[in-house]
């Protein structure tokens, strides 16, 4: 793998804000060369704050709202309404009216959940891939989508997007996408639809967000072990176009 950018941040909220000025670069890049920025978020704890953080009006006023379409990496497969779905984050702190009143800067028809009103997982997963064909985000001849910038998180176990250790999303000729039966060894233990990990090398851009100590032995079997990919997925994003944003309680256990 090569070496992706590594930035180590005090603390969480400073990972939220590197994290939202990073996406607006990487917005502000991809409507001046194409006029819109398709981003590709995640699920997890750390998309709140960075939602946040790009609602602040300073930042709110450099993002290109009107020409930014929102995917998801992957999501549960519950309702939008179920607080575990990975919208509901985004629904809580984009699209609703800020504190003060100020109106959403996104429009509804700009975030495109999975469908997971879907009768079964290939079902969902179809309709998801055909959407984004028809909404004319480019692919790659493998099939999959060219997302300007991939939010990820990173589990404990070492997985991103939903692709856990031992997945056959982790594998070389993985599926595009596929839905993830429900897993044991972590929360929240319901179904998930994911793209496979093919998503990330096929990005103009990832950002991986990781603060916490509770991050820190995952990131360094990522950094510094040399297990595979099938068990530890996010070495996935171990690559040039990546940037890893960690806070230094997470980064504990890397080298300098
Ligand atoms: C999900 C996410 C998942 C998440 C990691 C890290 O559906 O939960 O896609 O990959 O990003 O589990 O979550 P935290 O950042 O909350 O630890």
């Amino acid at each position: 793998m090569s070496a992706p950018t590594v930035r180590v941040l005090g603390d969480a909220q400073g990972v939220a804000e590197a994290a939202a000025d990073q996406v607006i670069a990487a917005a502000t890049a991809a409507v001046a060369a194409r006029g819109i920025f398709h981003l590709c978020t995640t699920g997890g704890s750390t998309p709140a704050a960075l939602y946040r953080a790009l609602r602040e009006p300073s930042r709110a006023a450099q993002m290109p709202w009107r020409e930014t379409q929102i995917w998801f990496g992957d999501d549960r497969f519950v309702p939008r309404a179920d607080p575990l779905s990975n919208v509901a984050p985004l629904d809580a702190q984009l699209l609703t009216a800020s504190p003060n009143g100020a109106a959403s800067p996104l429009v509804a028809s700009a975030v495109h959940p999975w469908p997971t009103t879907a009768a079964d997982a290939p079902t969902a997963v179809g309709a998801y891939l055909e959407e984004l064909r028809a909404a004319g985000v480019p692919h790659t001849p493998a099939g999959f989508p060219i997302f300007d910038l991939v939010l990820i998180g990173i589990g404990g176990d070492g997985h991103c997007l939903s692709v856990f250790p031992g997945s056959p999303l982790a594998l070389e000729g993985a599926s595009v996408a596929a839905g993830v039966p429900a897993p044991t060894h972590i929360e929240p233990q319901v179904p998930r639809l994911s793209f496979s990990l093919g998503v990330l090398a096929s990005a103009r851009a990832v950002l991986a967000l990781a603060p916490g100590a509770g991050k820190a032995d995952a990131l360094a079997r990522i950094f510094t072990t040399a297990t595979v990919l099938a068990d530890a997925p996010a070495k996935a994003a171990l690559i040039p176009q990546a940037t890893w944003l960690l806070d230094t309680a997470s980064a504990e256990k890397l080298p300098a």
